[in-house]
């Protein structure tokens, strides 16, 4: 039975930020949101948030995460005054408790198991997770005995020019029997260099202690500003990276990719450079993509190729083209087999298979039927100021050139639109539309006005 508490109520001065630091975002997600999902596999009983500075933010940015409970720490008087806060919420609990930093986020669920099984075969009162760091500037120095048994804590702020020089770093993780816990915590005091309540000060007062060591140190790295929010995201992009490679997908100047955790890639995907895939996106088998595309919460078929593009909520059907330099937007929907070309902006329109948009169109609001051809330059015209309008255009219609389709409007099938038309009225299948003034020639005109 473990009930998991997170550290969550820091305005993270060091950030300077609007934002409060766990709200920062990692790889598609907030800090505090990866803390949270890297507990879900052993299934805490409860997940309690503690949260303080902005923490109306916190609590809706998680409003999408079930079964979490939020305690408010509404002074933030150091980690060992906010597990405090926990003590009304637990009373009478017998099981333990699992505590994480907020601004820890790159732990790995094995590692917490490993922590977790340490301290029940061990059947400590605490265990704690701790780094030999070659650099532990920052972080609070642990010193162990010989049997890896812990005898004190020391902030880096409250060290000893040589105490300064332990490499053993507290990585803001602990598990308590909470019971001990519980009593010492009212006990705690702030007489020490930051004048905080030291959760650390209570480790040291419970029974035996145990420091597990972390297995890759790069698991521990606590975000406290920019740098460290730019190290943690080089150390997950490559996580990210190595996994993808491995899962058979080609990187093309893997540097210059970035990838969400929350991306899915089928084997046989070639990403080109300068190519940014974001959110909840899918890339399936054969799809080609870059250079520089941005891809967002989008699925993309089978062999898909998208150059220099931005892809954002929509739908890629197989074998279809996109750019150079398209824009899907809006829950976009494309048909398989399709072009979509040069300079052409979907929004929240649905496009039939084997149709092409090639060159400086915007369609908007649009239904369009197969193998349609829409002619350079036209455009759909769905704002009236006020609202937004429907175009429906039917199967193997034309479209001219620089033709504008004022919606609402309906364009039936294999309609001809005539190029420079600004089609008001609807317009039934298999006419002809020609709707612009028509040429005059008027000859001789430069001698006339000699
Ligand atoms: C803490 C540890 C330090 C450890 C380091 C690892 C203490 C006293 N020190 O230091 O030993 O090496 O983490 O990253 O615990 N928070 C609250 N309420 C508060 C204060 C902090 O919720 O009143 C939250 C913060 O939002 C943050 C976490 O606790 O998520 C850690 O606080 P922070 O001030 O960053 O502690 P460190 O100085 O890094
Ligand atoms: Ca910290």
């Amino acid at each position: 039975m473990v009930v998991v508490a997170i550290l969550a109520a820091g305005k993270g001065t060091r950030m300077k930020s609007n934002l409060p630091k766990v709200l920062h975002s990692l790889g598609g997600k907030t800090l505090v949101e990866r803390v949270i999902q890297s507990t879900e596999p052993f299934s805490p009983t409860r997940k309690i948030i503690i949260v303080g500075y902005k923490s109306e933010e916190v609590k809706n940015s998680l409003n999408h995460i079930s079964e979490i409970e939020f305690v408010e720490q509404t002074q933030q008087l150091g980690t060992g005054h906010a597990i405090q806060q926990l003590l009304p919420h637990l009373q009478g609990y017998d099981g333990d408790l699992l505590i994480l930093n907020g601004d820890v986020p790159l732990l790995r669920t094995e590692t917490l198991n490993n922590l977790l099984n340490t301290h029940k075969n061990n059947q400590n009162s605490c265990t704690i997770l701790t780094a030999n760091l070659a650099q532990p500037k920052g972080y609070g120095r642990v010193f162990c005995d010989h049997q890896g048994i812990v005898q004190q804590m020391v902030e880096d702020k409250d060290c000893t020019p040589q105490q300064r020089k332990n490499n053993r770093v507290n990585a803001g993780i602990y598990c308590f029997r909470w019971s001990e816990l519980a009593k010492f915590l009212p006990h705690l005091n702030n007489d020490n260099a930051q004048q905080e309540y030291y959760l650390t000060d209570a480790v040291t007062q419970v029974g035996k202690v145990m420091a597990v060591d972390v297995e890759d140190n790069q698991e521990i790295l606590g975000i406290n500003d920019r740098l460290q929010l730019a190290t943690a995201n080089d150390i997950l992009q490559a996580r990210i990276k190595e996994k993808w490679l491995l899962a058979g997908v080609t990187l093309n100047d893997p540097a210059s990719i970035t990838i969400d955790e929350t991306v899915e890639i089928e084997p046989d995907v070639i990403i080109e450079p300068q190519t940014h895939l974001r959110g909840k996106t899918l890339i399936k088998s054969g799809s080609r993509i870059g250079p520089g595309s941005l891809i967002e919460n989008s699925q993309l078929e089978a062999n898909v190729t998208v150059k220099y593009s931005v892809i954002t909520d929509s739908f890629v059907a197989t074998g279809t083209r996109i750019g150079p330099y398209a824009h899907l937007r809006g829950h976009a929907e494309v048909g398989e087999n399709c072009r979509i070309g040069n300079f052409v902006e979907l929004k929240n329109s649905q496009l039939g298979d084997r149709s092409n948009v090639a060159h400086l169109s915007y369609l908007g609001d649009t239904t369009a039927g197969t193998q349609i051809n829409v002619g350079a330059g036209t455009i759909t015209a769905n704002y009236d100021g006020v609202k937004k309008h429907k175009t429906i255009i039917g199967d193997r219609t034309k479209t001219g050139a620089n033709s504008v389709l004022v919606a609402p409007i309906n364009i039936g099938n294999n309609v001809y639109i005539a190029a420079g038309s600004t089609v008001t009225e609807d317009v039934e299948s298999n006419a002809l539309v020609i709707a612009r003034s028509r040429q005059v020639i008027k000859p001789e005109w430069k001698q006339k006005t000699d």
